[in-house]
């Protein structure tokens, strides 16, 4: 595996392989020992969209590593004065080590990963991101103790969460349930190829328009925006869409009594989640967000060692 673009990139042997190596590097920092294992490489991340989480893990993670990262911002860097994908591809390839992007267009990244020589890792298109749901899996184990036979429930935007959650579920046998309003639903193309992937791991993928139906035993609860970076012009249509598909206590109350909470972050209080809920006990949101660096460490010392 050269790439990192969308989960359908691993196997199942390969997630396992990045979850145990997040587990060994995430015990190594909490006891304070040093993992030089990407000594004096860089990696170059370009941004074309705004980041906290993403940015900052990978940028530390890095330089955890013993490697350096070059924040790229796309209005900076001759990409965003119509430079090709192409060209940037081989260039970057002469100078650095890895890249990682954040950008609009998927077919963009796919385009940048064929001209790379380098490992490229998606930090997020307009349809994946990979790297989110890989920690929220690991989040999920780590709080569980395994993957197999749960149920996740996602209530929200058939965006590109909802489908890197819909792939990386299938792999792993994890059973995940989907409420959205009728015209937000998941894209039809990736639910058909989680069900095919399921057909292997007998994950159960359920799509319905009732929230309540979604949380039922639910061991996992998730939600995102209601608008993604990118859909801005359309924040009023989707208030009104998706106001009724929020996480509160109601939905949380017929979900398992264990149940745990998880947003991706950035967070909007009062649409897709109360306060009530994301601030709550059940709620692991901050820990999900630290498992950024340390999965994401895994995943550079996986593809640029
Ligand atoms: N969850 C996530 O990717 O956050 P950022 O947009 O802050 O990177
Ligand atoms: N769906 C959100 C995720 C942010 C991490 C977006 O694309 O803006």
């Amino acid at each position: 595996m050269k790439d990192l673009l969308t989960i359908k990139d691993l196997s199942l042997e390969g997630i396992k392989q990045i979850f145990d190596l997040s587990a060994k590097l995430k015990k190594e920092k909490q006891e304070g020992i040093e993992h030089k294992i990407l000594l004096n490489k860089t990696l170059g991340m370009i941004f074309a969209k705004s980041s906290t989480r993403t940015r900052v893990s990978f940028e530390v993670g890095i330089y955890q590593l013993g490697g350096q990262g070059i924040f790229l911002s796309s209005n900076d860097i001759q990409l965003g004065r119509g430079e090709t994908i192409e060209d940037t591809a081989k260039v970057l390839s002469r100078y650095v080590d890895g890249i990682m992007i954040r950008t609009f267009a998927h077919s963009d990244v796919e385009e940048l990963a064929k001209y790379a020589d380098i490992p490229v890792i998606n930090g997020l298109t307009d349809s994946y991101h990979p790297c989110q749901a890989l920690t929220d899996l690991f989040t999920i184990k780590e709080n569980k103790g395994e993957l197999k036979g749960l149920k996740m429930t996602y209530i929200g935007d058939g965006n590109n969460m909802v489908n890197s959650l819909l792939l990386a579920a299938a792999k792993v046998g994890l059973d995940i349930s989907i409420a959205s309003p009728q015209a937000y639903k998941p894209q039809e193309d990736v639910v058909s190829v989680a069900k095919e992937i399921a057909q292997s791991t007998e994950s159960k993928i359920e799509i319905t328009n009732d929230i309540l139906t979604a949380a039922k035993d639910a061991d996992v609860l998730y939600t995102d925006v209601w608008a993604s970076m990118g859909d801005e012009d359309e924040i009023e249509e989707r208030q009104a869409a998706f106001a009724s598909y929020q996480v509160n206590s109601e939905v949380m109350s017929v979900a398992k009594k264990d149940a745990i909470f998880l947003h991706c972050l950035p967070a909007h209080r009062g649409e897709e989640v109360t306060a009530e809920v994301i601030d709550g006990d059940q709620s692991i949101v901050f820990d999900q967000a630290e498992n950024r660096l340390h999965v994401q460490k895994a995943i550079m010392a996986t593809l640029m060692e």
